[in-house]
């Protein structure tokens, strides 16, 4: 039994056909490489590769594609957990490199687990990290129509053959926050896993972060809730404040569920429903 979900971000995408359909046939694409992956390799493996493919694909934010933050600068962010070993870490405010996903996996093998900005990107550069540009013409532009459009991240969660589960998140941010600003993605709050679930958030990362979603979630399934009452009383709970995300997540039996709070458009998800590829997309 080996599974997977992805997500590309989340937001509406009310009368915008063509860039739906783009996100639709990427993220199909990219589930179907990552599970091939995944049916030959571990999930931690499966989980960068799939999240590279994600970051390097410029219709979504995170890596090449990431959004600005107020001084025009991108800075980008992403975490990974490993749910058997129960070892999170992660980069924030990483800049110019091509896959921050490869720079928090190569901290969950150091005894700092979580860097952040110069000393972050320095790490990169001593680890032959090239230098990359992650800005792309569209971001520029709607970073100076201060464009909200979507909401960050990009994320999978991977079950494999060997029963381990690991979550993973990249983002490029919120666009237009305060430099320095700090995401929920490369936090527990939106990154998580245990040997029972992994969950990876999207939406507004201050609010996944003030209802420790991700954790939450994961810890609920751990002392004895499904996966879907977990997803659901945490939802209901983000609903009563009104805050805006969304996640995926998966079990140790191979069960998805993706979850929104009301005040989200939808979470752009891709997963195999056992009879095809079902995505956000109808
Ligand atoms: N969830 C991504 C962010 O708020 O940065």
């Amino acid at each position: 039994m080996f599974q997977l979900v992805i997500h590309g971000g989340a937001g509406s995408l009310e009368g915008k056909t063509a860039e739906a359909k783009n996100i639709h046939q990427s993220l199909c694409k990219i589930w179907e490489e990552t599970f091939e992956i995944l049916n030959n390799k571990t999930a931690e493996e499966a989980v960068i590769s799939g999240i590279c493919m994600l970051e390097d694909d410029p219709i979504f934010n995170a890596g090449t594609g990431s959004k600005l933050q107020a001084d025009g600068e991108v800075r980008m962010s992403a975490g990974l957990m490993d749910g058997v070993n129960n070892r999170f870490s992660g980069v924030i405010n990483v800049q110019n490199i091509r896959f921050p996903i490869k720079a928090a996996a190569l901290l969950s093998k150091e005894k700092n687990k979580v860097l952040s900005a110069n000393q972050a990107t320095e790490f990169c550069r001593k680890h032959s990290f090239n230098e990359h540009d992650p800005l792309t013409p569209t971001r520029i532009r709607e970073y100076k129509q201060k464009y909200e459009g979507l909401h960050g991240t990009v994320g999978i969660v991977a079950l494999d053959k060997k029963a381990n589960i690991v979550a993973g998140t990249s983002t490029g941010g919120i666009g237009n926050e305060t430099p320095g600003r700090v995401s929920d993605s490369p936090t527990v709050a939106g990154t998580y896993a245990s040997s029972k679930a992994g969950v990876s958030c999207t939406g507004i990362g201050e609010q996944i972060t003030q209802q420790a979603a991700a954790a939450k979630i994961v810890i609920r399934v751990e002392d004895g809730m499904t996966l879907s009452e977990a997803v659901s009383k945490t939802i209901m709970e983000s609903n009563y404040f009104n805050y805006s995300f969304g996640l995926i997540s998966l079990d140790a039996n191979g069960r998805i569920k993706v979850g929104k709070t009301a005040a989200l458009g939808e979470v752009y998800y891709a997963y195999h429903n056992g009879e095809r590829i079902e995505t956000f997309y109808k």
